[in-house]
């Protein structure tokens, strides 16, 4: 285990919140009784704006939390990780996110390192703004009018929620594929434009089954569409920390990044390419200086003023405190869409785990579930279980303040309604005394339930790049109060393998079924009715 000048297995010690919270806290309803609240727990740093007045927390329980973070150097631990520490134990690595957006070197260890960064970036950059002016043909690609990124996971969700909030004219038509259905492949592939296609192959490892399937067969659909084979490699860029392999593939240009940097954390990378050359370097550029911004926040503010540690003390209460199972994002802007996807990735691969660095088992569970859409969609779907439903679900409200179209009633609306629902949740309903009981019981809206809300001035790449870097910061702090490592996953292996071995008894009829006894009779199934 690398030497670090605090203890990464030391525990976060609950017990002084739990007593204080099971004997003094007064309830949620109680405490939003007091008018001074709203502003003793509101956030800020450049566009963000953070409140936690909704959440079941006082000055006294914050403290308390704010102790333990110290007993766990928490601040030495940040700043451990910006400067590379090998963190992320189980694979002997640091995780280099922050180093891939730096302004500078934080740390002399990382000097090498970031010199390489700056490299990549540049490659990275040029690639994206040559693609984003349909000029591939200046690096030795085609000049595309679309380009598709196949990737899954975090070669795919980061590169895709930035695109879809900020990319449009005048850059490339974007389009994604992840998933190995062949729907969803010959969705991206429909249409004509072959000669003018180019695929981003966006792969840490360039050995994920699904992508490669992917990426071979988008081979074969340029072949079958008229592309000669010496041009076949001026229709792809590879994006990998494995670089070789790429290569390998037959690629026109590939873009590295360091094996320390995490999936879920890579859309700074190279695997931001395809977003980057739908919006262009300049605003690729904004979007990391706007999750450097945070990573600075992070290192100077005071624990109790950092929007990370607050939102992390906070939301690992409504986990480990009040056992809230699950927790809903909700975006109210049509452009962040994809942020709940994004963050089931980036909390659950995170945090979804039972043991600490020493393999020891965690006291309490670690991630809740993430899951979430966009408002006001969700009132008309899952609001009432939120509303009335037995099991509480904290929520995270998002929203914009500066619309960023010309439609302002629509944007009223829309604030009216985000608002609107994280009162409700908090307050519940008044039924007049006179309703019948069995009616009443039917109407009624218990309130008391928690929400986070943020704010962001305006969607620009500088605030979603700090948006996305205050979850990145957020996660690690939970990590460091759950005791976990969020840099490793090494739950997804067992199913890859197993996938290796189906896959083998649906090619083949004659090899074993040595499964369970139900995967064994689902193989015979689909064995019998398959053509
Ligand atoms: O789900 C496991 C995982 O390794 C993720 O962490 C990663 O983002 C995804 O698969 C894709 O991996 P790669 O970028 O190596 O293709």
């Amino acid at each position: 285990m690398t030497q670090t000048a605090f203890d990464p297995t030391k525990r976060f010690a609950w017990q002084s919140l739990r007593s204080y919270a099971d004997q003094e806290l007064p309830s949620l309803k109680q405490l939003s009784a007091d008018a001074a609240r709203a502003g003793r727990y509101e956030f800020r740093h450049r566009g963000l704006h953070l409140d936690l007045s909704k959440c079941r927390i006082d000055a006294e329980l914050l403290g308390l939390g704010l102790h333990q973070l110290d007993q766990l150097q928490l601040s030495q631990q940040m700043a451990a990780l910006q400067a590379g520490a090998e963190l992320n134990m189980s694979e002997g690595r640091a995780a280099l996110h922050t180093l891939v957006r730096a302004e500078r070197a934080p740390h002399e260890r990382l000097r090498e390192a970031f010199s390489d960064v700056l490299e990549q970036r540049e490659r990275m950059l040029t690639i994206a703004q040559a693609l984003f002016e349909h000029a591939g043909s200046r690096v030795g690609l085609v000049d595309a009018d679309r380009v598709i990124n196949i990737g899954i996971g975090g070669s795919d969700l980061g590169p895709r929620l930035v695109a879809d909030a900020l990319a449009g004219e005048p850059g490339p038509e974007l389009r994604f594929v992840a998933n190995v259905d062949g729907h969803a492949l010959d969705q991206a592939l429909s249409g004509p434009r072959a000669a003018r296609t180019l695929f981003v192959v966006s792969s840490k490892t360039f050995g994920t089954r699904e992508t490669l399937l992917n990426a071979l067969s988008a081979r074969q659909w340029l072949r079958d569409n008229g592309v000669a084979e010496e041009q076949l490699s001026r229709h792809f860029v590879g994006c990998s920390a494995n670089p070789e392999a790429a290569a390998k593939f037959g690629v026109g240009a590939v873009v590295a990044f360091n094996e320390s940097v995490g999936g879920r954390y890579s859309l700074w990378s190279g695997v931001g390419l395809a977003a980057a050359a739908g919006i262009g370097r300049d605003a690729f550029q904004q979007l990391l200086a706007g999750a450097a911004a945070m990573d600075e926040h992070c290192l100077q503010a005071p624990l109790s003023r950092c929007l990370p540690v607050m939102a992390a003390l906070a939301h690992c209460m409504d986990r480990v405190l009040w056992s809230y199972p699950t927790r809903a994002v909700v975006a109210y802007d049509e452009r962040l869409g994809l942020l709940p996807d994004f963050l089931q990735q980036l909390e659950m691969e995170s945090n979804g785990k039972a043991v600490d660095h020493a393999g020891q088992s965690l006291d309490h569970p670690a991630a809740a579930v993430i899951w979430g859409g966009t408002g006001t969609a969700g009132q008309h779907a899952y609001f009432q279980s939120l509303h009335q439903g037995l099991d509480v679900v904290p929520v995270d409200f998002l929203g914009c303040i500066r619309p960023g179209h010309q439609r302002p009633e629509h944007h009223r609306v829309l604030l009216a309604n985000m608002l609107a629902q994280s009162a409700a949740l908090l307050q519940g309903s008044k039924i007049d005394p006179d309703t019948d009981p069995a009616l009443a019981a039917a109407r009624l809206c218990p309130g008391g339930r928690p929400s986070t809300t943020l704010l962001l001035e305006r969607l620009d790449p500088a605030s979603l790049g700090a948006l996305l870097a205050f979850y990145e910061h957020k996660v690690f702090v939970q990590s460091r109060i759950f005791g976990n490592n969020p840099f490793d996953q090494w739950g997804v292996e067992l199913g890859k393998k197993i996938a290796g071995g189906v896959e083998q008894a649906l090619s083949s009829h004659d090899h074993p079924l040595d499964f369970d006894p139900s995967t064994n009779a689902l193989i015979r199934r689909i064995r019998a009715l398959s053509n």
